[in-house]
């Protein structure tokens, strides 16, 4: 696409589609930013260190753009917006160019004929602010005729091959063969909070190095084959080394913190590929036993992809968290195996034990918990000789999720539901909602649901 026509005719069009909206705003004293001309890359960046640009296009996004992007724009239906591979370019002005003109065959519409130039450019201020991954990534290749060569000594000969990888993966795959390495070498972006690492997960015998800066970042094992390396948070140089031994070989790399979990190789970008197309593909909940950080030990992750998720104890028959986001990540034990919880892939609402629990006359019920049943609608049942109950959920559009009670027995006993105390915006109109309670209208006592919305 030839952007410099394309910038001048989105340009013209915003002027004259907008001819009323700018003599409005030119008597309100704004002309200034309306009649200037678009931003260049470099003012472009300038922008997106612009806390108050930032906030200003964070709203618009989550109010627009995550539907399809995803909240932390991970990608959905539409493109992963803050990786290093882009399709319709990455610069800048090509983002906002992508933003203006849309992909309406896509189903993206023409954002340009929705914002003014104003509201794209913070958008695009944002979208910057929250890049993250590789950036100039490029990859050496190095094989040897003898085996059993040493990476270090290996990775120091001449490579057979160089080049770029404009997708900013890396990919052990672009060579084949026994003894054979490779260097992959580029910026990393990582966000400005929390801790991160590189994770790898590789074959047994095969050889990894990672270097930050210049300086060997030292491997934290974390069980299954799995090593994790510190990064800074920030732009860094990273080197990666890994040299191919295993009978089954395997460099699969992620950049991994609290609440991120983000491809770095082909072969790790391609299997949450697959785990999310695998839950977009099936709008029905998926339910996972597996351990999840922050949950107590049993509890049963329900999840909502794309809406919410929460997790049930069968212990204390509770739901005891509740997030947003794309459920859990893959790793690292992705078949249960492993003694690392699963994390989750977005925000928590709340984790906290015993968190949404029924209570008879003020005390939790204490029945045995008997079963979950899968379907559309996952639901939990735990009873004692004579009284019942079931809990199931099922979302209310993208943000809230809706939890169904039904009781059986409890005769005219005074029910209430606890609530977690970190403050939660819970709805119904079946009772009271109190803080850290929820009083159950007695007309209800045998069924009820409330709302809980972020
Ligand atoms: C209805 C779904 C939808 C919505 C809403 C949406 N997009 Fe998109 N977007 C897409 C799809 C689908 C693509 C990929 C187009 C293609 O296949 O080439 C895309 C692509 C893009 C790209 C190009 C990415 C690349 O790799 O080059 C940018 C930038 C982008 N969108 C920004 C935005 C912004 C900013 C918003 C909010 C104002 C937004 N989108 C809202 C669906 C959507």
């Amino acid at each position: 696409m030839d952007l410099s026509n394309f910038r001048m005719s989105f340009t013209g069009s915003v002027h004259s589609m907008r001819g009323p909206v700018r003599v409005a705003i030119l008597v309100a004293g704004f002309a200034v930013s309306i009649c200037r001309g678009s931003l260049s890359d470099q003012e472009l960046i300038e922008l997106s260190k612009d806390s108050s640009a930032i906030r200003a296009g964070k709203e618009t996004y989550q109010n627009v753009c995550f539907s399809c992007h995803g909240q932390s724009l991970e990608g959905g239906t539409g493109f992963n917006l803050r990786d290093g591979e882009w399709v319709h370019g990455s610069s800048p002005t090509q983002i906002l160019a992508s933003t203006a003109k849309g992909f309406p065959e896509k189903g993206m519409v023409a954002f340009g004929s929705v914002y003014d130039e104003k509201t794209l450019e913070n958008m695009v201020a944002y979208i910057l602010s929250q890049q993250i991954g590789f950036r100039g990534l490029s990859y050496q290749i190095f094989h040897s005729a003898a085996t059993n060569v040493p990476l270090e000594r290996l990775t120091q000969s001449r490579p057979t091959k160089s080049g770029v990888l404009p997708r900013n993966f890396a990919d052990e795959k672009l060579t084949d063969g026994d003894d054979y390495a490779m260097v992959f070498q580029g910026t990393l972006i990582v966000p400005e909070e929390g801790r991160h690492f590189i994770k790898v997960s590789k074959g047994r015998q095969d050889e990894v190095k990672v270097e930050v800066d210049g300086k060997e970042s030292r491997p934290i094992d974390i069980g299954n084959r799995e090593f994790q390396y510190a990064v800074k948070n920030g732009r860094q140089q990273v080197r990666m080394s890994y040299l191919k031994r295993d009978a089954n070989p395997r460099f699969e790399v992620y950049l991994q913190g609290d609440t991120l979990y983000e491809p770095l190789s082909v072969s790790a970008r391609n299997r949450m590929l697959q785990t999310n197309y695998f839950v977009k593909a099936d709008d029905r909940p998926i339910v996972i036993r597996k351990k999840i950080e922050h949950l107590p030990p049993k509890s049963i992750g329900v999840g909502y992809p794309g809406s919410l998720n929460y997790g049930f104890s069968p212990v204390t028959n509770s739901i005891v968290g509740l997030w947003d986001g794309d459920f859990l990540n893959v790793g690292p034990n992705i078949d249960g195996r492993g003694k690392n919880p699963s994390r989750i892939l977005g925000e928590w609402l709340f984790y906290e034990s015993p968190g949404i629990q029924v209570l008879v006359e003020g005390e939790p019920f204490e029945g045995d918990f008997v079963k979950y049943t899968v379907g559309d609608s996952p639901r939990f049942e735990y009873a004692d000789e004579k009284r019942r109950v079931r809990v199931s959920a099922s979302p209310n559009g993208l943000r809230s999720i809706r939890f169904h009670f039904e009781l059986e027995g409890f005769g005219r006993k005074r029910i209430t539901l606890g609530l977690p105390e970190k403050s939660l915006n819970v709805e119904s109109k079946d009772g009271a909602v109190l803080v850290g309670r929820f009083i159950v209208d007695k007309a209800k006592r045998s069924q009820f649901s409330i709302t809980v919305t972020k």
